[in-house]
């Protein structure tokens, strides 16, 4: 089956044909998105309805490019999966009403994804694995551990009580002075600071719980770097590196705790940690992962950061999955701008 993807629901505009075999097999077709990324960079922040606005600006053009570059034409698709939620309520409600109008138009069905099960299914469209695993899912707007059992079948095992891990980077970025989005630019001059010049703190980690917590940590770096002022270039490095470090080491020790529960929760089944999110592209993030896979036993699954960070081909796959299983959504379901999984 060949299913459309439709995603929309931060600033990213974005379409993708995924084709899936009888097997379970998936080929993506096309991927195409299209960033907001200017149009938010004098705001130092996503604008919600700028973003909207420019989803009906882009979203149509977008569609064809996925279907000219998948070399198919939209009436050949077996299905229509847009992002529902959750996320900035316009841009949902954008490429949600264009999912339903395809899906109307071509007389096929509509499947009405929630955007963090696009993420938790990811992994099954880059490396076929197969269930259950763990998964982090790290980006501008979510931190969490969700045991991912099924299609459909997911618990939450930990998640941020305040900033996502993505936000802190934003943050910490914007208080430096830095570009948006943050992470890339924190990442860039942490290669160039001392990681031990500060101590951080590192909130909530010694209880026992899955749980994170950047605010407190975020406010510690806006101390030192007020105390260091006027900062030089090598005192912002040093702040990055040592921030970078900081997070680094609460995402670690919080993963070997989840991979321990795992391995008393669902023994006897294989150990597997799968990254999602924009902030899987962070190496040191990555690395310390690694470890705390290797050490657990547990194979580490980063897919490619194009698939980690928000596109169409995951909300396309996600579709795939459903439709399979033989779901479908009625066309007056409603997007949800909050909808955990
Ligand atoms: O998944 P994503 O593209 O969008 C959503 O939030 O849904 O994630 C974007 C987030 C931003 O907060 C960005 O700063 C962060 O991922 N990010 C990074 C890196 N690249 C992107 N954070 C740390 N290091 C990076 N290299
Ligand atoms: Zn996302």
């Amino acid at each position: 089956m060949r299913v459309l993807g439709i995603e929309t629901s931060c600033d990213e505009t974005a379409a993708s044909i995924v084709e899936r075999d009888a097997s379970g097999h998936a080929t993506i077709l096309s991927n195409i998105v299209r960033s907001q990324l200017e149009e938010h960079a004098p705001y130092g922040g996503v604008v919600p309805e700028l973003a909207a606005r420019a989803h009906v600006s882009h979203l149509d053009h977008i569609i064809a490019r996925a279907a000219a570059s998948a070399g198919i034409k939209l009436n050949e698709l077996d299905a229509v999966a847009a992002t529902a939620g959750p996320g900035l309520i316009g841009g949902v409600l954008v490429g949600l009403t264009t999912a339903k109008a395809i899906a109307a138009a071509l007389g096929k069905p509509l499947i009405a994804v929630n955007h963090l099960e696009a993420h938790a299914l990811t992994a099954r469209l880059t490396d076929g694995i197969a269930f259950p695993y763990l998964m982090l899912l790290v980006s501008g707007g979510h931190s969490q551990f969700v045991l991912v059992r099924g299609v459909g079948d997911y618990q939450r095992w930990g998640t941020t009580i305040d900033d996502a891990l993505g936000e802190a980077f934003d943050k910490v970025a914007k208080l430096l002075g830095l570009g948006n989005p943050g992470g890339p630019e924190v990442e860039k001059l942490a290669s160039k600071g001392d990681p031990r010049r500060f101590n951080f703190p590192k909130p909530l980690l010694k209880e026992d719980r899955l749980d994170f917590s950047f605010s407190g940590l975020k406010t510690a770096v806006r101390l030192a770097a007020e105390q260091q002022a006027p900062l030089t270039d090598q005192d912002v490095a040093d702040i990055c590196a040592s921030f970078q470090r900081t997070v680094a080491e609460i995402v670690a020790t919080r993963a070997r705790s989840a991979l321990e529960k795992y391995a008393v929760e669902l023994p006897g089944q294989p150990l597997r940690l799968v990254v999602a999110g924009g902030v899987a592209a962070n190496q040191a993030i990555g690395a310390a992962l690694r470890e705390a896979a290797d050490n657990a036993g547990a194979t580490l699954i980063i897919p490619p950061i194009p698939l980690c960070t928000d596109n169409g081909a995951m909300v396309a796959w996600a579709g795939a999955e459903r439709l399979a299983l033989g779901a479908a959504d009625p066309l007056d379901v409603a997007a949800k701008a909050r909808w955990p999984l």
